[in-house]
């Protein structure tokens, strides 16, 4: 049987469908788990022998910068998504390239203590320790030791108020 032009092109532009449909399908559960394996997964800048999570502390995909001293999350500390807590720092009274590398390779260290919620998109600068039960709200900039108990928000992070503790 004889094709003509006309027919070779509807083939060729059938079997380029068939395919597109097929690969899309393929894809489509794939891409989902690499997002979701994202969203749990802590992006580390630095040395990560610098890092200290317990295990049962839940991070998701928070960013650890390490450059300019240690990180430590206490028991039951949680994250919501997209943390970002930052020890590296630069001299701003340096310029250029002495600027670009002018990193401080210890002095800021953050704790974040035991059983801490720090939500969604928080902010946390070195050097600081986010006291025990404390709760950062979503958005916030925390640059400042956090009491424990306390529920700070805003940038910068102001106390919002305090949670009362159970008797034990
Ligand atoms: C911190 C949080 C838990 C407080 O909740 P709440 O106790 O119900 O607080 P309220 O809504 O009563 O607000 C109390 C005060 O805090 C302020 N506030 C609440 N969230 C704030 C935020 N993210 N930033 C700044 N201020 C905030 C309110 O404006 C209010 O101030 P006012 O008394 O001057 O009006 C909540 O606001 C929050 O940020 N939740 C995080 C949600 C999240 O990230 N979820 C993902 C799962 S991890």
């Amino acid at each position: 049987m004889d094709v003509d032009a006309q027919q070779q092109q509807e083939i060729v532009a059938l079997v380029e469908e068939r395919v597109a449909a097929e690969v899309e399908a393929r894809l489509a559960p794939l891409v989902a788990e690499a997002v979701q394996h994202a969203l749990w997964s802590p992006r580390v800048y630095g040395d990560e022998r610098k890092l200290h999570l317990h295990p049962t502390a839940v991070v998701n995909d928070a960013l650890f910068n390490l450059s300019s001293g240690e990180i430590t999350v206490e028991e039951y500390a949680f994250f919501g998504h997209g943390v970002s807590i930052l020890t590296g720092t630069h001299d701003i009274t340096l310029f250029d390239r002495e600027r670009q590398v002018g990193v401080p390779k210890s002095g800021r260290d953050v704790v974040i203590g035991r059983g801490a919620w720090v939500s969604t998109n928080a902010l946390v600068l070195g050097p600081c320790r986010i006291g025990e039960h404390a709760v950062v709200a979503a958005g916030s900039l925390v640059r400042a030791d956090v009491p424990p108990y306390a529920v700070v928000g805003g940038v910068p992070a102001r106390v919002l108020s305090t949670i009362t503790q159970r008797p034990s």
